[in-house]
């Protein structure tokens, strides 16, 4: 394993595919003041571009294929353990498409984020975009949120609106979708590793107070 530089909290990153939300975290890990290492990328894809996304910026990887074990348990446990060696602060979910089981989502509470493409508690699981264009949705967006028990049910920490266009498709939507992540995630896995953003016993706190409602960033 690389030497890091101290002191600064560790982020590993997991990914399934294309790792475009990866992509911005390395990109906005290079600005100078930026608050945290990204240490390394574990993927459950051994095929996924996100590894090759990792590779150009020097960074660690490692691949555990969930379809090389017979059960979510089995597999979690393995992914476990690599995850254990690198000792991260923050374990970053960026289009890992893997349901977590209970135990792993406890041994990691407060330290476990996911971001999820629709407005939060609106259309938890796959296929949100077509979701949201079925039910008339004028608005949409993506969500950070901590991850916990509850698939895309934990605390919302942050969401980015995008405006519903009446010609947008499943895909259009999609775009516009991720290039509203792009800018989310880097802004709040800095609020992460300075400490503003943490997860209390049910809520979260922002510089220390409840947070009742999600920062939002509306569409422009
Ligand atoms: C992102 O749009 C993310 O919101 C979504 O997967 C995409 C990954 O893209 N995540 C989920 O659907 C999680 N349930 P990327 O690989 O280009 O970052």
């Amino acid at each position: 394993m690389k030497a890091d530089p101290p002191n600064l909290p560790r982020i590993l990153i997991l990914a399934s595919g294309s790792g475009t939300n990866l992509q911005a975290l390395i990109d906005a890990s290079r600005e100078r003041d930026f608050p945290g290492q990204i240490i390394a990328l574990g993927c459950n894809q051994p095929k996924a571009f996100a590894l090759e996304r990792a590779a150009q910026a020097n960074l660690e990887t490692f691949v555990v294929n969930h379809k090389d074990f017979g059960s979510r348990e089995e597999f979690d446990a393995a992914l476990m353990a690599y995850i254990l060696r690198y000792n991260p602060d923050l374990i970053v979910l960026a289009g890992f498409m893997r349901i977590l089981t209970t135990g792993f989502v406890r041994a990691f509470r407060g330290k476990l984020v996911n971001i999820h493409p629709s407005l939060l508690p609106l259309y938890t699981g796959l296929n949100t975009h077509q979701r949201a264009l079925d039910a008339g949705d004028k608005t949409h967006g993506a969500s950070i949120h901590f991850v916990t028990e509850e698939l895309d049910g934990g605390p919302v920490i942050a969401k980015a609106e995008v405006a519903v266009a009446p010609e947008d498709t499943a895909e259009t939507l999609a775009e516009k979708v991720q290039k509203k992540e792009h800018l989310l995630y880097p802004i709040v896995v800095r609020w992460l590793c300075e400490g503003r953003v943490q997860l209390g016993r049910d809520h979260i706190l922002f510089d220390g107070q409840s947070m009742d409602t999600p920062v939002c960033l509306p569409d422009s």
